[in-house]
């Protein structure tokens, strides 16, 4: 039994938004159990650490923390140590194996059971494990602890049916399940009086949300009809579930950012098929340019895969004629990596580590030059933007973003953190732009 009462906690969180949004419940939960935030990780008496099990990548990060915890619990064998998230779900027979300094390991349907279980956990003998995948818990009525800052995190819905065959997230996640529109209006409200200007609004598969007889694009309705909120993101879509409403929706709508992001992952019409992926490379095109027509100014970015199982060289062209085509905004790439339990680990038709090396630098320098294009393209323009955090280079210059999701740097001069105000873009380097507050005077 521990002789000391535990009351702080530290979370770290790893991998995507969906975690981040997570973490902030758990932080609530906790806070509502009485336990404070430690301002360090050394110092507190649970530890928890918000898991990500999408590429190799993430787990060894994970893993290379928890030997951290390890030597940490070493040298304090009170304190409590938490795996929570997708590798909770994933790894749970691993880190019970290998890693006994492990206390809880909870998946990502079970956080309500945390009070419980670090109740347990302060009197137990052995590791406390939760890892049951619900078809229901979307945490309706649990809100979360959220930082400052101008966004706020609101997941909608949880899980994934699409069960792309390279992805571990329908697996770690479980079934695609939504939450009610009275619920995330509830807590799009409250977070507008906490004072955030921007909602992002959340799931693993955002825009097939559904709940009673609403679409996505009811949902996002709702939302932009509530009072202060300046802003709305969505993340992730997938592009078979973009529909025309949506599309109108976004642009009947002021406060709807004018950005879109659209998962390729491959240009191949094998590979897609091999993937699972439900469209064609004709399709994507065609949404591509509709998207366009129907938003103008409209920013993009995408996913990309490279080296997916099969992949020639022919393939490979393919994606980057798509890039070439739609000229995305920015793109996120990655090399594919095997994750157990899915069907794309089981193709015998594996690719080299040097091809999908060389195959991915072709795509970030393609993409560069897109990027680069696109942002140049703005030169001239004046950009809304919400002003965000100062600039990481000078503390006399602000980063905001436009509605279509690029960042800009500009001298602070009058504006402040949450104003909406008036940037002439003057330069475009790398993935920033730079940019000019246009002052009343000069606005009028
Ligand atoms: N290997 C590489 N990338 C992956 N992604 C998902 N699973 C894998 C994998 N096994 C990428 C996809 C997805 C993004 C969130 O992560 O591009 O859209
Ligand atoms: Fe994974 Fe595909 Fe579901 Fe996205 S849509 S979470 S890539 S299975």
């Amino acid at each position: 039994m521990k002789n000391k009462n535990t009351n702080t906690y530290f979370i770290e969180t790893y991998g995507c938004q969906m975690n981040i949004a997570d973490s902030e419940l758990v932080e609530n939960i906790l806070i509502k159990e009485g336990y404070i935030k430690s301002k360090n990780l050394k110092s507190a008496d649970v530890i928890f650490i918000n898991t990500c099990a999408i590429r190799e990548h993430a787990e060894d990060k994970v893993f290379s923390q928890l030997g951290r915890y390890d030597l940490i619990k070493k040298d304090n064998p009170h304190v409590i140590i938490g795996v929570l998230g997708c590798m909770a779900q994933s790894l749970k027979d691993d880190l019970l194996e290998n890693r006994p300094y492990v206390d809880i390991i909870l998946g990502p349907d079970s956080y309500r059971n945390l009070p419980e279980l670090l109740n347990r956990a302060n009197h137990r003998q052995s590791n406390l494990v939760d890892t049951k995948l619900s078809r229901f818990e979307v945490y309706d009525n649990l809100f979360p602890s959220r930082k400052d800052g101008v966004n706020a995190w609101i997941s909608i819905m949880r899980g994934c049916d699409k069960f792309c065959t390279f992805c571990i997230v329908p697996f770690t996640r479980g079934r695609e399940r939504s939450r009610s529109i009275p619920s995330i209006i509830k807590e799009t409200k409250s977070a507008v009086d906490e004072g955030f200007q921007e909602i992002t609004l959340l799931g693993q598969n955002v825009n097939s949300y559904h709940y009673e007889n609403n679409k996505f694009h009811t949902l996002l309705e709702h939302v932009s009809s509530i009072n202060g909120v300046k802003r709305i993101r969505f993340t992730s879509p997938h592009p078979q579930d973009i529909t025309d409403e949506l599309l109108y929706t976004m642009a009947n709508h002021d406060n709807i950012c004018n950005y879109i992001h659209l998962p390729l992952q491959s240009g191949s019409n094998k590979i897609l098929r091999r993937m699972n992926r439900s469209y064609s490379k004709k399709y994507f095109l065609e949404l591509a340019e509709k998207i366009r027509n129907i938003l103008p100014g409209v920013g993009i970015s995408t996913d990309i895969i490279v080296g997916f199982p099969g992949e020639t060289d022919e393939d490979f062209n393919k994606t980057l004629d798509v890039m070439n085509e739609v000229q995305f905004d920015s793109s996120f790439n990655f090399k594919y990596s095997i994750r157990k339990g899915t069907k794309a680990s089981e193709y015998n038709d594996q690719i080299q580590g040097n091809i999908k090396k060389d195959r991915l630098q072709k795509v970030i320098d393609l993409q560069k030059q897109h990027t680069l294009s696109r942002n140049l393209s703005l030169v001239g323009t004046t950009q809304t933007i919400l002003v965000e955090k100062e600039s990481k280079m000078s503390n006399k210059e602000w980063a905001g973003r436009t509605d279509s999701n690029k960042w800009v740097i500009f001298k602070k001069q009058s504006a402040c953190i949450k104003d909406m105000i008036p940037v002439q873009i003057f330069d475009a380097k790398g993935i920033t732009l730079r940019g000019k507050l246009i002052q009343k005077s000069e606005a009028a």
